[in-house]
């Protein structure tokens, strides 16, 4: 906390000269003269915008300054809530005031009295800067509490009572009556199952594939609509219909979903609440007196596709009126899971329309229509054609040759049982009625080409089909600009896996599998991190991990998870997700909140692999993934992983104030360490291991190198890259640490050679070859392991923050408080720039050669302060400047 509390005063142009190097700094703010704010826009609660339906009672809030002023600093903030804001004597109703709070942070957990179900509350929030003068309070936001506890719930789980066989999705109805004028209305809704919700005859939400997946026999989320502005004053219909999902998953794979502990038919409960502006509350909710049917959807798969057939519409069955009496009773069921609780994150959405690039006609039944790029997501036709033609939609990822779509790269651990489910295939049956439109709603695809094929002759144009890129709608926090369009392409490839890769858990891959595979996960959460807003899934989906622990403290390797994967690939080099994840969720957000709801079961994670590696040395775990050539042990990297877990445990106990934790797990990670180099340290080669690129950087990389020693090993580094042909030859841990032990000790040319490389092996080469997302394998030819949509190789985008950006967080001071700022000028790129929009609002850091020199800009946000690392020409010299906030820029000599 040592740069937290020390106060600024910067000029606005000042000359710095240090050995020689700075020639000018030059400071655009101006101090004193710019009033500070609060930044409307980025006030949240639960780091979501306004939500409604939280169950936290101690939520947290958040917000940004804003300043055009020099070194702003936040000292204290105060925080009020109230009611209702428009009162009856135009007061607002306070329910809680803050009183000032001393603290840096621009962030608050609630600790006033309870706060209420279904009530809406309004924040406000001012700040107070390092000479305690105060912002002015911000205007009133608010959010809304959901159920809060499953006893509110009025509905009853409900179902069609057909068997987990049943081909065709359910449909379910009521109408009802209101007579009074309606406030509010909210509808709650948690299916077995996915749901698709409409009022009158309109789908109430954008959202798709709702609620997101958990681990269904122990945990169900239910969502929360606004749904006051689709109900009418008179008769209403409400429609429910409901998809597999994963949990009634018939298709069959490896992985032997449709044998799920949970699988069952669909089911879901509702309660819409009405709120009259009398102030009486009236809740319509699922039960008996509903109405269930099968329609048009005659089959549907969350792995595989999604068939349809137009000639069973049932045209108006939400609207009121619809004749329903061929419509059965449904039948009562018990809960699914013994947990219903808020689904509080950002929601899947149809993110981005996509038009169709080209369509070859091969004849007048098969079309292959070219999306232009991979994607995660769905494809809709539209076309006429008469009653009964089938129409096959197959999205692949490749074509054959002859330009159809080859699937044979993603179809390798299907197993189909008939021809009934095709991989990747939609089915669509036309009613004949003139134009007609089909897009799957219980299903999502990994594709860059769709090919159509019919029973009959139709017309296809580019205009026929559309796709949509679907993905947790995270809100994007970074952009990477630079003077190399390869590089640029690699960022934005990445990019688009970790999106494809992000449906409320993290997955592999949007195609083959849909696992949420923990190694690709925490691997990529740092690239996540700077590119995204990710706190929201991963604060779910490790809730999902304590859902799934075992009580001996294990973890299956993909989770959720129906039962497989306790007992392959989930060694700590896997499922230290666990700790990972929480560990970086704290230095990005600065927030322990994750980091204290995993600790206990870290902490069980923890203890079990002492129990199994006596010694400090751990041989549990998969190795180095799908490698360029070289194997390194398992023992090597699963132990380095075991110590990862044991230093954060350690450094999180001291947080959380459990000193005695703190000093066994210190002691424990410190008995690895020094298990770790007597087993893998050979003095007599100066070498880790067999000194292969994974050994020498992972060592490196998580701190397996005692300090006096990290020169030489960081020259062996080097010096093997150089004999390997100045190329990588790491697999997915290796891809963690190869750039990143290269760049952080002195060797970035060469990082920078291997990250920007456009031959094989290499994210380069991938482009070179038209990709438009990471694949899975380095060969783009290679026989296996070949999905061309995974997120595990992504670092190399967290990479161009941390090296050449320099954005690097602190543990001293997370949430970006002080950015550790260490920017990397390979000789080779000209130009680079990177904006993340932070917690505490947006860094940009960017420099440009000019000549032999560099001029560097960086932007520090209001409460944040820079730590500035001033290059030196010697590799060893380092030299530190602290920047307040506001945008500085600095031209380096001789660079
Ligand atoms: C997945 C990988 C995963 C691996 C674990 C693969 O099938 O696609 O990304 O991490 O299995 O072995």
């Amino acid at each position: 906390m040592r740069y937290i509390n020390r106060l600024f005063s910067v000029a606005s142009l000042f000359l710095i000269l240090l050995n020689g190097q700075i020639f000018a700094q030059n400071s655009t703010v101006q101090d004193g003269l710019d009033r500070i704010s609060i930044d409307v826009s980025s006030m949240l609660v639960e780091n979501l915008s306004n939500p409604i339906g939280l169950d936290n009672p101690a939520p947290r809030f958040r917000w940004k300054l804003l300043s055009e002023r020099a070194s702003v600093r936040s000292t204290g903030f105060e925080l009020e809530l109230c009611k209702d804001t428009t009162a009856s004597n135009g007061e607002p109703e306070t329910v809680y005031r803050s009183g000032k709070q001393v603290s840096p942070l621009l962030f608050f957990r609630y600790n006033g009295s309870d706060l209420q179900p279904y009530t809406k509350y309004f924040w406000r929030v001012r700040s107070f800067d390092q000479q305690g003068r105060a912002t002015d309070f911000s205007p009133w936001v608010n959010f809304e509490m959901g159920l809060m506890n499953s006893s509110n719930w009025k509905g009853s789980w409900i179902s069609d009572g057909k068997s987990i066989q049943e081909k065709a999705l359910p449909y379910f109805r009521k109408e009802f009556r209101l007579g009074k004028k309606v406030k509010s209305a909210r509808a709650y809704i948690a299916a077995g199952g996915l749901f698709e919700l409409s009022i009158n005859g309109n789908r109430i939400s954008n959202t798709w594939l709702e609620p997101n997946y958990t681990r269904y026999d122990r945990r169900l989320l239910y969502c929360t609509y606004d749904i006051t502005s689709d109900l009418l004053n008179g008769n209403n219909a409400a429609g429910v219909i409901l998809g597999n999902g994963w949990y009634n998953h018939q298709s069959t794979a490896v992985w032997d979903f449709d044998k799920a502990p949970w699988r069952n038919r669909p089911c879901f409960v509702l309660d819409i609440r009405v709120e009259y502006e009398d102030g009486s509350v009236e809740t319509i909710s699922s039960g008996r007196d509903w109405k269930t049917q099968t329609g048009p959807i005659i089959f549907s798969s969350i792995y595989t596709a999604e068939h349809y057939d137009a000639r069973l519409e049932l045209t108006g069955w939400n609207k009121a009126g619809y004749s329903d009496t061929a419509w059965k009773q449904p039948n009562l069921r018990s809960a699914p899971a013994p947990l219903i609780t808020a689904q509080n994150l950002h929601p899947i959405r149809r993110v981005e329309e996509i038009k169709a690039k080209t369509v070859r006609k091969f004849n007048d039944t098969v079309y292959v229509v070219d999306m232009g790029r991979n994607i995660s997501g769905v494809s809709k036709i539209r076309v006429t054609g008469e009653a009964g033609t089938e129409i096959r939609l197959r999205h692949s990822e490749r074509l054959y040759e002859s330009g159809r779509t080859d699937l044979s790269n993603i179809d390798v651990h299907y197993r189909p049982v008939g021809d009934g489910d095709p991989f990747q295939t939609d089915i669509f049956i036309l009613s004949g009625k003139g134009e007609e439109e089909f897009s799957p709603r219980f299903n999502y695809k990994g594709f860059q080409y769709v090919e159509i094929k019919s029973s009959k002759p139709i017309v296809i144009t580019k205009e026929s089909v559309l796709a949509y890129f679907m993905h947790s709608d995270l809100p994007p926090v970074g952009t990477v600009t630079s003077s190399n369009p390869v590089l640029n392409q690699i960022w934005s490839a990445t990019n688009n896996s970790y999106l494809s890769n992000m449906f409320g858990y993290p997955t592999d891959c949007p195609q083959r599998e849909k696992n949420g595979w923990t190694g690709d996960a925490h691997i990529a959460s740092e690239t996540g991190l700077f590119n995204f807003d990710g706190i929201t899934v991963y604060e779910k989906w490790l809730q999902d991990h304590l859902d799934e622990q075992q009580p001996n403290g294990v973890f299956p390797s993909i989770i959720p998870s129906n039962g497989w994967g306790y007992e392959w690939g989930n060694g700590p080099d896997w499922t230290s997700t666990i700790a990972i994840i929480p560990w970086n969720i704290y230095l990005h957000y600065g927030d322990t909140t994750l980091l204290s709801r995993t600790y206990e079961s870290l902490k069980r994670y923890v203890n079990y692999i002492e129990r199994i590696s006596p010694g400090g040395i751990c041989t549990w775990g998969l190795g180095d993934w799908v490698p360029v050539k070289s194997q390194t042990p398992v023992e090597f990297t699963s132990t380095a992983y075991y110590y990862t877990d044991a230093l954060i445990l350690s450094k999180s106990a001291l947080l959380l104030g459990k000193a005695d934790d703190h000093v066994r797990y210190a002691a424990l990670a410190k008995k690895i360490h020094a298990a770790f180099n007597q087993k893998f340290w050979n003095p007599a080669t100066s070498l880790y291991g067999s000194g292969l690129q994974t050994e020498l950087s992972v060592a490196l990389h998580w701190k397996l190198v005692p300090d006096s020693l990290v020169p030489t090993v960081a020259a062996a580094l080097a010096d093997r890259v150089v004999k390997d042909g100045r190329q990588i030859d790491v697999g997915l841990l290796g891809t963690k640490t190869i750039l990143n032990a290269l760049s952080d000790n002195g060797y970035t040319d060469l990082a920078y050679e291997l990250a920007a490389r456009e031959t094989f092996p290499s994210w380069g080469w991938w482009i070179k070859n038209g990709a438009t997302t990471l694949f899975e394998n380095w060969p783009i030819n290679a026989t296996s392991d070949i999905s061309m949509n995974h997120i595990m190789f992504g670092e190399i985008g967290a990479w161009m923050y941390k090296a050449l950006g320099g954005i690097k967080t602190s543990e001293a001071a997370p949430g970006f408080q002080v950015i550790n700022l260490e920017p990397c000028f390979p000789k080779k790129l000209n130009q680079f720039s990177c904006r993340h929009e932070s917690v505490l609002g947006t860094i940009e850091s960017g420099w440009e050669r000019k000549g032999n020199n560099i001029q560097y800009t960086v932007t520090i946000p209001p409460g944040s302060i820079g730590r500035l690392r001033v290059p030196a020409m010697g590799k060893t010299a380092r030299h530190y400047i602290e920047l307040g906030s506001g945008t500085h820029r600095f031209n380096w000599k001789n660079l």
